[in-house]
């Protein structure tokens, strides 16, 4: 008999590239705020999406987002322009996979690109119980991957600290209010 265990060798690192996405579109009008510029909330869907689909690549489990940071609105997006998502994941902690998006909008009559917002939103890898798992590190290349793989740390600890003051203050918060 065969006292060996075979295991699947764990994946130690993956590169930026094979979690990155892009995504094209339009602006459409229904996509408008009163200033006839792209509506905010329009833009988080579409970063939240397509920064999961970085995550999954990135650990191919289940994800859950845990937190966005920011979503920096850098410039105005207009109806003549479309909109290019780029998203990769940059860092990650045991179970926790940090993922930058990038949007980059480009004028369709003059070609101009500007980076209009940006934002890392934190997704967390989770079995099919629900427990976190551990995600393999990155394994940054270019040179705006190992920019913004170096201050992972640094934002990752940043986060923790908010989440013990979330907490804090979620416990101090009225929740029954509105439902008498
Ligand atoms: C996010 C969530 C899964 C964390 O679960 P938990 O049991 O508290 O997990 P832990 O405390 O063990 O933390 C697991 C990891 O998540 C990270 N994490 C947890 N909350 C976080 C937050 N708000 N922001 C960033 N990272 C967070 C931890 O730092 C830890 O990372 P590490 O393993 O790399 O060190 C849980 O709070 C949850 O389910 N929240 C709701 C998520 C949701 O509904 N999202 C919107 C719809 S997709």
């Amino acid at each position: 008999m065969n006292n060996q265990q075979t295991t699947t060798p764990a994946i130690i690192g993956k590169a930026c590239k094979e979690s990155r996405v892009f995504r094209t579109g339009r602006v459409f009008p229904n996509d408008m705020n009163n200033h006839k510029t792209l509506f905010g909330g329009k833009l988080m869907s579409l970063i939240d999406e397509a920064a999961s689909i970085s995550a999954m690549r990135h650990c191919r489990t289940n994800v859950v987002t845990a937190s966005t940071d920011s979503v920096d609105f850098l410039r105005p997006i207009h109806q003549m322009d479309s909109v290019c998502l780029e998203s990769f994941v940059t860092y990650t902690g045991t179970t926790s996979i940090e993922v930058f998006v990038k949007v980059i909008a480009e004028n369709l009559l003059s070609g101009e690109r500007v980076v209009a917002a940006t934002s890392f939103i934190t997704f967390v890898s989770r079995d099919s119980d629900g427990t976190p798992r551990p995600v393999p590190q990155v394994i940054p290349e270019t040179e705006e991957e190992k920019l913004l793989h170096e201050g992972g740390s640094k934002r990752s600890a940043l986060r923790k600290e908010r989440r013990v003051n979330s907490k804090a203050l979620a416990t101090k918060l009225t929740t029954n209010k509105y439902w008498d």
